[in-house]
C-alpha cells in the first residue's frame, strides 16, 4: 500500500522543499518507488532536481484542472525509482481558478488515484500558504511532516497550522495525522537553536524526529546545480542527516527495508 506524505508549513524558508527533494531521492535510491509532487507555483522542488520549469509542457496544473490524465503530466525516472509531477508558474492561477470547481479540495487526490499504487511513497511539497493548493495536498495525504526552522519565532504560526490540519482531518480526510516534526537549519553554536528545539519538543513531545538537520551552506548550494545533497556532496554532514531522516521515515512508515533495497540492486 502506498503512503502519502505532505511537507507543510505556511512559513516560507523553513526547509519544506529541501526536505521533500532529499527525502524523495533517498527513498527512491533505497529501493522504494517514489513520486514527488511539486504543488508550489514557485516550482523549487522541480528545479532542485535539475528540471527546467520553463520548458515543461505539462505540469501538476493540468492534472488538477482535470484536462489531462496524470499519466501525461508525470516526468518518469528523473532519478532511478523517482518520478516527478512537476510544477511551474501556471499553477499560480489554479488557486483562484479552482475556487469554483467541483470538489475543489479533492482535485489532487482524484488526480493521483489512477497511479498511486505504482509507488511505495508519494511526497508532496506544499507552497508557503494555507490556501487551496495546500488544502489539496492535505486532503490527498495520510501523513504530514512539519519542518520547523531552529530560529526565533519558530513556534509562531504553528497553532494555526495544527488547527488547519485538524479541520481538514474532521471535514475532508479523517486518516490525516501529523507524522513528524523536523527541526531544520540547526546551528549548534547558538543557544537559541538549542532552546527552540526544547520548546518545540514540549509542543510536540512524541512527534519530533530524532534527526535534526544542521544549517549548512552545502544544502543551499545543491539545488543551484540541480542536485540532491547525496549527489552534490555525499560525504557531507547534510547528506548524513538526510539519510538518517530517510531511515527514520522508512522505520516509522514500516516500509519493507531490505526487500526493496535488494530489488533495486538486482536489476
Ligand atoms: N539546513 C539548511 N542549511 C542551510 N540552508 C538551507 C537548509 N535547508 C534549506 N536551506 C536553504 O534555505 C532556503 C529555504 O529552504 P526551502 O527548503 O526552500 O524552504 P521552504 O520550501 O520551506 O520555503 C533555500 O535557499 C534552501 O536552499
Ligand atoms: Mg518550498
Amino acid at each position: 500500500m502506498h503512503r502519502i506524505l505532505a511537507l507543510a508549513n505556511q512559513k516560507g524558508g523553513v526547509g519544506k522543499t529541501t526536505t521533500a527533494v532529499n527525502l524523495s531521492v533517498f527513498l527512491a535510491s533505497s529501493g522504494h518507488r517514489t513520486l514527488l509532487v511539486d504543488i508550489d507555483p514557485q516550482a523549487n522542488a522541480t528545479s532542485s532536481l535539475g528540471v527546467d520549469k520553463l520548458r515543461l509542457e505539462r505540469t501538476v496544473y493540468d492534472a488538477l484542472a482535470g484536462d489531462l490524465s496524470i499519466h501525461h503530466c508525470l516526468l518518469r525516472e528523473v532519478r532511478p525509482g523517482l518520478d516527478l509531477l512537476p510544477s511551474n508558474g501556471m499553477l499560480a492561477g489554479a488557486e483562484v481558478e479552482l475556487v469554483s470547481a467541483a470538489r475543489r479540495e479533492f482535485r489532487l487526490r482524484s488526480a493521483l488515484e489512477p497511479i498511486a499504487d505504482e509507488y511505495a511513497v508519494i511526497v508532496i511539497d506544499c507552497p508557503p500558504s494555507l490556501g487551496l493548493l495546500t488544502v489539496n495536498a492535505l486532503a490527498a495525504a495520510r501523513e504530514v511532516i512539519i519542518p520547523i526552522q531552529c530560529e526565533y519565532l519558530a513556534l509562531e504560526g504553528l497553532v494555526q497550522l495544527v488547527n488547519t490540519i485538524d479541520l481538514i482531518k474532521r471535514r475532508l480526510n479523517p486518516p490525516l495525522d501529523v507524522f513528524g516534526v523536523l527541526m531544520t537549519m540547526f546551528d549548534a553554536r547558538t543557544r537559541l537553536a538549542v532552546q527552540v528545539v526544547e520548546e518545540v519538543r514540549r509542543f510536540f513531545p512524541r512527534r519530533m524526529f530524532r534527526t535534526i538537520i544542521p544549517r549548512t551552506v552545502r544544502l543551499a548550494e545543491a539545488p543551484s546545480y540541480g542536485k540532491a545533497i547525496f549527489e552534490y556532496d555525499p560525504s557531507s554532514r547534510a547528506a548524513r542527516a538526510y539519510a538518517e531522516l530517510g531511515t527514520e521515515v522508512v522505520e516509522r512508515l514500516n516500509l519493507p527495508t531490505t526487500a526493496g533495497a535488494v530489488a533495486a540492486g538486482s536489476d
